[in-house]
């Protein structure tokens, strides 16, 4: 990694000594020119129509406001509607119109009501709190005042496990007066406790209004809220795949701010498939030395423990996804030369037309014992990285049938085990995988100390449709994430069976879509108005990023602000007209300029016209 942040730097170095020289004479465009842009416009909040800009550019600083009109679009959105500018919208919410004015120097967090166990974590995440709000001014909140702000923080129990089954509630209560403002934020959990630091941080904005002459930004806090807020779904997912293209380790990172953001609580982390294997593995390095792009595009075990942390700070969950027995080629070659035998069958393939779905083909080689204890051996090390209780995804998608047909050994093997080589004989072979990877997983995962019988997660495939489930997975371990489409009816056979699952239909939330062969991009108002079925065995759903067709250079705002969508559908599940885009879209702007706060850059939803006067363009 040195080397290269290395050559980054003296390219650096060189291009900026390349612009400086040939902008010498050019206009500094970070400065609005004054002479053309004076005076400014102002914005209005208008019951049931939201922020307005003003008809005509008002004169000079706007000392004397009447209320509800701002300086900045951003504070009048903060306060404006019933759920001013808070995304995902809270399940109840009383909010003032009033701001009064804070600065971070003078807020303090209070965890005396909270267990000792949990403060450390609690003091991250208050951290985490306080940089968010410096970033609502860029990192100079340049406006001082003294107003002391203090935030107490009562959490009910120690356990600081985080599953699905954590309880995520929580009430924020703001009251502030002249001379002081206090916030309480009561929750079961440290999780809980987070989103409320979260929607608290989403009642601060800054009053950042464009002078022309000077840079000036104060921050403003709804001087009075009261809310209550827990989730509809338990399962709030973002799926990032970081084989296809590998996705550098800040950029995941800044993913997980995002989701954070939005109180999206599962990271599902498809980090390996047939095309490359970047995740290192202590006990067999060959994956990453034959699988990896290149020795820049490795995730090294210590990176992934950081990053686990680094998410649980945040709320957030990580799911890591091994797929296999198919999407596994690149990182599994090199048995032979190891006197191992073949670990997969079919890897890069030539005529991948007949043996896989995409290129590069490859197929782990279930007639090879020593696959399986490869197999377990990075069982092993992931057993000693996840958290506890842990959660893993077997992959378990996309068995091409033709591949395993075509490797004798593999045929020879299931003739051995009176398989007959029909799909039914490939469906018990690939079933048999399942059982013993799933063996594997349950043995390593109790020498690792893990409680037993932790739930897995596996897609949906030929192998669970509605009459051949039961006979290979058992309903009390696995949780099926089903990408079949909205109208397909395996979602709720599964859930009348009493499967546990997790809905992510390909033609509405597969953020790739659109961007390959026939299928079709789905905007943040299709994603918006999906729901899903209300039932114990729909855990909640996900948006996936699968990443054939997107690395770093786009990955924001090809993600964001649709993931964000899914996020509301999955927290507060709005009904009736409030469930509709329209009633969204004014939050959803106020969300896309907090995370542009926050380093992380969304795409815009229409014309800049339109996002200053809310709800003229619907
Ligand atoms: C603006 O407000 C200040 C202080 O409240 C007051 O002294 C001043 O006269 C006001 N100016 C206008 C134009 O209303
Ligand atoms: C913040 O802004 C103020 C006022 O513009 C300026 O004096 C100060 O140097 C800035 N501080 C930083 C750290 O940029
Ligand atoms: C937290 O998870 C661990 C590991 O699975 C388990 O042993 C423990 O009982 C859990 N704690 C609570 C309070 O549920
Ligand atoms: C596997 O190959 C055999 C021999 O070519 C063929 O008869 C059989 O239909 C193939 N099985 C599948 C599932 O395609």
């Amino acid at each position: 990694m040195d080397k290269r942040w290395l050559v980054m730097r003296v390219a650096a170095i060189l291009v900026i000594v390349h612009l400086v020289s040939c902008n010498d004479n050019s206009i500094d465009s970070s400065k609005p020119a004054a002479s053309l842009y004076e005076p400014s416009w102002t914005y209005k909040c208008i019951p049931d129509e939201g922020c307005q800009r003003s008809e005509s550019p008002q004169p000079g600083v706007h000392a004397n406001m009447s209320s509800l009109t701002f300086e900045s679009m951003d504070l009048c959105r903060t306060v404006c509607g019933r759920f001013g500018g808070l995304w995902p919208r809270p399940i109840t919410a009383a909010l003032s119109t009033q701001t009064v004015k804070i600065h971070p120097n003078y807020l303090r967090f209070d965890l005396s009501n909270a267990p000792a166990e949990t403060r450390e974590v609690l003091v991250q995440m208050t951290q985490v709190t306080t940089q968010n709000l410096i970033d609502e001014c860029d990192g100079n909140v340049t406006e001082i005042v003294e107003t002391p702000v203090v935030v107490y923080i009562t959490v009910k129990t120690s356990n600081l496990n985080l599953t699905w089954d954590t309880d995520e509630q929580y009430r924020l209560d703001v009251q502030s007066k002249e001379k002081n403002a206090v916030i309480h934020i009561v929750a079961e959990t440290v999780y809980g406790a987070r989103h409320g630091l979260e929607t608290f941080s989403q009642l601060v904005s800054a009053d950042k209004p464009d002078y022309t002459d000077h840079y000036k930004c104060s921050l403003r806090l709804v001087s009075g809220a009261k809310i209550w807020d827990r989730p509809v779904y338990k399962y709030r997912g973002f799926l990032l795949d970081t084989s296809r293209n590998f996705i550098p380790m800040d950029d995941i990172k800044r993913m997980v701010d995002a989701m954070a953001t939005v109180k999206m609580n599962v990271f599902h982390w498809h980090v390996t498939d047939s095309h490359s294997f970047p995740l290192e593995s202590r006990r067999v390095p060959q994956f990453t030395r034959y699988g990896a792009y290149s020795a820049y595009d490795i995730y090294t075990v210590d990176e992934v423990k950081e990053f686990i942390h680094y998410a649980k700070v945040r709320g957030v969950r990580v799911v890591i996804e091994i797929d296999s027995p198919a999407h596994a080629g690149n990182g599994w070659q090199w048995g032979k030369e190891y006197g191992f035998g073949d670990l997969a069958v079919c890897v890069n393939a030539k005529a991948w037309r007949n043996l896989c779905i995409q290129p590069p083909c490859g197929q782990l080689n279930p007639a090879n014992p020593a696959m399986y204890r490869v197999l377990r051996d990075l069982y092993r090390d992931l057993a000693e990285i996840l958290p506890k209780p842990a959660l893993f995804h077997v992959g378990g998608d996309e068995v091409f049938f033709n591949c395993w047909n075509s490797s004798e050994e593999i045929t020879t093997y299931m003739k051995n085990q009176g398989y007959e080589t029909d799909v039914e004989g490939f469906i018990k072979l690939w079933g048999e995988f399942h059982e013993k990877a799933l063996k594997i997983w349950d043995e390593e995962l109790a020498d690792a100390g893990h409680a037993a019988g932790q739930p897995v997660m596996i897609w949906s495939s030929e192998l669970t449709q509605a009459h051949r489930i039961h006979k290979y997975l058992n309903k009390d371990r696995y949780v099926i994430e089903v990408w079949e489409p909205v109208n397909s009816g395996l979602l709720p056979q599964l859930i009348r069976m009493g499967y546990n699952t997790v809905s992510v239909p390909k033609d509405i939330w597969y953020l790739d879509h659109g961007f390959w062969g026939n299928t079709k991009y789905s905007n943040w108002r299709k994603m918006y108005a999906h729901t899903l079925p209300r039932d114990p065995n729909v855990l909640g759903g996900e948006v996936a990023m699968w990443s054939e067709y997107v690395d770093s250079q786009a990955l924001d705002t090809r993600v964001w602000p649709r993931a964000a969508a899914v996020a509301e559908r999955l927290w507060a599940d709005p009904a009736g007209a409030a469930g509709g885009a329209g009633a969204a879209e004014a939050r959803l702007n106020r969300l896309r300029s907090r995370l542009a706060a926050r380093g992380v850059r969304s795409d815009v939803l229409a014309p800049a016209w339109c996002a200053q006067h809310d709800q003229h363009c619907l």
